[in-house]
C-alpha cells in the first residue's frame, strides 16, 4: 500500500483520508487550520457525517491515519498527495481555486522525490494543467511527478458509504505509472471489481461536472413536473414512480421538493456554465435547471404565504428542518434560508428546529428562535413548514401537533406527510405536487 498525504480536512478530505486508510494505506490528513487539526488530534470530528467518527477512530487506532498541521512535511513524507481543499463559488459562478493553487505551490516547493499528485476536490476543466504547470515551475526539473484527476462522488450524509462502496472510481491520468500507483491506492476496490474508469485528465474533470449537473437537472425537472401536478390535481409521486420504472430514467433523484441546495449542485452547475461560456458552447439545459431551482425555493415561500392569506406579520411560523437535506448539519444553499429571509422581512416570528443544524442556522440568522425539539418549536405556531426530510418529521404525531399549534396549517415541502391523515386531523396543508 502507499504513503498518502491528504491536504484539506473538510467534508471531502476527512472522509477520503479515513477511507484511504481503511483501504490499508498510511494516511496523513494535513490542514493549515491548526484548530481543526487539534480537534481531530483530540478525537473530535468537526463535521456531522454518519459513520465518520467510527472510521476515523478505527484507522487512528490501527496506526494508519494521523493528522498534521505541517502540510510541507506531510507532502515530503508521502508518495501520493491528494488535494482535497475547498473550491468555493467565486466571481460570476467560476470556482475560487486559490486554496487549490496554494496546495500546488506547497507541493512544488516540497517535491523531494517522485510523487503522484491527485486532485480529489471538484475543479473546473483545465485546472489539472494549471496545477501541473505550477508544480513544474516550482520544483527542480530532475524530480518527476505525475498528475491524476480523481473526482469524488460523495453525498453528504452518506459520504463514508459512498467512499468505501463507490458506484465507480474515475482516474484521469497521462501515463501508466500514475494509473498503476492509483491501482495500489484503491486496491480493495479493484479486487472487488468496482467499475474503474481510466481516462484523460480533462475527461475525468468533465465527468464530475457532467454527473452533478445531470443530477441537478433531474431534480429541477421533477420539481417542475410537480408544479404542473399542483395545477391539474395530479400526484407527482405516481408520475415519478411510473417514470422511474423505465430503466432509462431510474427512480433515483426524482423526489420533488423545495429545490436543491448544498455545497455542490449550486456551485458545480454554475462552474460548468462558466466553463461552457468561456468555451463559447451553450449549456441551456443546466441554465434552465438553475433558474427552475431558484423559482422552486421562491415557490415554497409563495405557498406558505398563500396558506397564511399573504399576511404573516406578527404571526409565528415554525420551520421543521434547516439543513439542505437530511443526515447533515450543512445549511449551505438550504431552501430554509430563503424561507427565513422572506418571513423575517415580512415581520413574522420564526421558530426553528433541526436535529443537527440549529447552531449553523442561528449563526446566520440571530433573530430566529431556536428550539431543541419540534414540539417546542411549534407551540402556538400559526403555521408549520417542513423544510428537511428528517425521519423524525416523517413520523410526526399529527394529533399532538394539532394540540400544540395555534392554527393547524402546514406546508410539507418534502412530501413526507400523508394527505389523508392531515385531512383527518383537520389540517389545512400544501405540499409539492400532491394536491
Ligand atoms: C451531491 C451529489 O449527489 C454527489 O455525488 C456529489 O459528490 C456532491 O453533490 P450532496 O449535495 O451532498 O451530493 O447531496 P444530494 O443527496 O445529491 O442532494 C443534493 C440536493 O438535492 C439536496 O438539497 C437534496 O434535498 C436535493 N434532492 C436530492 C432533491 O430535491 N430530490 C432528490 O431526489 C434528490
Amino acid at each position: 500500500m502507499k504513503k498518502i498525504a491528504v491536504i484539506g480536512t473538510g467534508y471531502v478530505g476527512l472522509v477520503s483520508g479515513a477511507g484511504l486508510a481503511d483501504f490499508g494505506n498510511a494516511v496523513i490528513c494535513a490542514d493549515i487550520d491548526a484548530d481543526k487539526i487539534n480537534l481531530l488530534k483530540n478525537s473530535e470530528i468537526p463535521i456531522y457525517e454518519p459513520g465518520l467518527k467510527e472510521i476515523v477512530f478505527r484507522n487512528v487506532n490501527a496506526g494508519r491515519l494521523s493528522f498534521s498541521n505541517n502540510v510541507n512535511k506531510a507532502i515530503k513524507d508521502s508518495d501520493v498527495i491528494f488535494i482535497a481543499v475547498g473550491t468555493p463559488e467565486g466571481e460570476n459562478g467560476a470556482s475560487d481555486l486559490s486554496a487549490v493553487l496554494e496546495v500546488a505551490r506547497a507541493i512544488g516547493e516540497n517535491l523531494n522525490d517522485y510523487k503522484v499528485i491527485c486532485t480529489k476536490s471538484t475543479v473546473p476543466i483545465g485546472t489539472g494543467l494549471q496545477i501541473m504547470d505550477k508544480i513544474s515551475k516550482l520544483s527542480n526539473s530532475s524530480t518527476k511527478f505525475d498528475y491524476v484527476s480523481n473526482p469524488e462522488f460523495l453525498r453528504e450524509g452518506s459520504a463514508v458509504k459512498d467512499f468505501l462502496w463507490p458506484d465507480r472510481v474515475v482516474i484521469g491520468a497521462s501515463n501508466q505509472r500514475a494509473i498503476d500507483m492509483m491501482k495500489e491506492v484503491y486496491r480493495p476496490l479493484y479486487i472487488n471489481e468496482t467499475p474503474i474508469i481510466e481516462t484523460t485528465i480533462q475527461t475525468a474533470e468533465l465527468i464530475k461536472y457532467a454527473s452533478n449537473a445531470f443530477l441537478a437537472v433531474k431534480i429541477s425537472y421533477i420539481n417542475e413536473i410537480a408544479n404542473i401536478c399542483d395545477e391539474i390535481d395530479a400526484d407527482v409521486h405516481v408520475v415519478s414512480k411510473a417514470m422511474g420504472v423505465d430503466g432509462r430514467i431510474s427512480p433515483k433523484f426524482l423526489h420533488p421538493g423545495p429545490g436543491f441546495g448544498g455545497s455542490c449542485f449550486p456551485k458545480d452547475t454554475k462552474a460548468l456554465i462558466s466553463t461552457a461560456n468561456e468555451l463559447g458552447s451553450g449549456l441551456e439545459v443546466v441554465n434552465g435547471a438553475i433558474r427552475a431551482n431558484k423559482r422552486q425555493k421562491e415557490r415554497m415561500v409563495a405557498k406558505l404565504m398563500k396558506l397564511m392569506s399573504n399576511d404573516v406579520s406578527g404571526k409565528t411560523i415554525a420551520l421543521l428542518g434547516l439543513a439542505f437535506k437530511a443526515q447533515t448539519d450543512d445549511i449551505r444553499e438550504s431552501p430554509a434560508i430563503e424561507m427565513i429571509e422572506s418571513l423575517l422581512a415580512s415581520n413574522a416570528t420564526v421558530n426553528v428546529f433541526d436535529p443537527v443544524a440549529n447552531a449553523n442556522m442561528k449563526k446566520k440568522f440571530n433573530q430566529i428562535n431556536v428550539f431543541e425539539s419540534w414540539e417546542d418549536a411549534v407551540k402556538e405556531a400559526d403555521c408549520v413548514a417542513i423544510m428537511t426530510e428528517w425521519n423524525e418529521f416523517r413520523g410526526l404525531d399529527l394529533a399532538k401537533l394539532k394540540e400544540l399549534v395555534k392554527s393547524p396549517i402546514i406546508l410539507d415541502s418534502r412530501n413526507i406527510l400523508n394527505n389523508d391523515t392531515l385531512e383527518r386531523h383537520g389540517f389545512t396543508y400544501d405540499n409539492v405536487g400532491r394536491k
